[in-house]
């Protein structure tokens, strides 16, 4: 799926948070949103996922199609297991059930083995897995994810990082966060927020091959680039 987003304003009560912002998501693109905390950014993916609405402005899709969600707070539900959460998704979404194709997913995320376990017996990693997991099984052609990995230790973070670019394959993905290096990692094209109330200032493409070597000269160079550049237009 493909989008275009078109000059989205959006406030809440006297406070503005979207100020006309407007970029486009190309179909099969990794897409990175970065910006300082309260900028907008869960704001502008609520909106893409329909379930707030913009004041003015619009987004256009290429085609009709699901979108699959992974929350800045993993958002499962404590009394059900892994298994439960993804399948509850599942149904909620109105897709016929398919256990083997949920078995599937939870493998896919590396969770075989804990179908059975509930939210409080797993890591923090386990559960932002979960939370993949269960938007990966709507069978999403957009997949909108907010911080996922961002509660989670600097090293299984890089590991998780290297596992999603392998788990999502080639579908549309948009995918916020606040750390310039995870950008970097995983983007094709990094979108830079202004402060609230967020504009885009800067869109940056990210021309190196996949899976990308952090510790290269190219990747350092393009980090060097980007930090001085967020300094200029993404903090005031
Ligand atoms: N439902 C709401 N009612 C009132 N204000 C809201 C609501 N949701 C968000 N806001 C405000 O909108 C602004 C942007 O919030 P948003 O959650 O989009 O920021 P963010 O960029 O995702 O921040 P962070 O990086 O900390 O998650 C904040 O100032 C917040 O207080
Ligand atoms: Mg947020």
């Amino acid at each position: 799926m493909a989008l275009i987003v078109e000059g989205l304003k959006k406030s809440y009560g006297s406070l503005k948070v979207l100020d006309g912002v407007t970029f486009s998501v190309d179909e099969g693109e990794f897409l990175c949103i970065i910006g300082e905390s309260g900028c907008g950014k869960t704001t502008i993916l609520k909106i893409m996922a329909g379930i707030e609405k913009a004041d003015s402005g619009r987004i256009v899709f290429d085609s009709e199609g699901r979108i699959g969600f992974v929350f800045q707070d993993d958002r499962l539900l404590p009394w059900k297991t892994v298994y439960e959460n993804v399948m509850f998704a599942v149904k909620a979404t109105g897709l016929e059930v398919n256990t083997q194709a949920v078995r599937e997913i939870i493998d896919l995320v590396g969770l075989s083995g804990f179908e059975d376990y509930y939210p409080k017996q797993l890591s923090g990693g386990m559960r932002q897995r979960v939370g993949i997991a269960r938007a990966l099984a709507v069978q999403p052609d957009l997949l909108l994810m907010d911080e996922p990995f961002a509660s989670l230790d600097a090293r299984t973070r890089e590991r998780m990082q290297e596992e999603l670019l392998r788990i999502v394959g080639g579908k549309t993905v948009v995918f916020v966060t606040h750390s310039i290096d995870e950008a970097l990692f995983l983007a094709d094209r990094i979108v830079i927020f202004s402060p609230r109330p967020a504009r885009v200032v800067r869109t940056v493409e990210v021309g190196l091959p996949k899976p990308r070597d952090r510790a290269s000269q190219e990747f350092a160079e393009l980090r060097g680039e980007l930090y001085r550049s967020f300094d200029l237009y993404g903090r005031k």
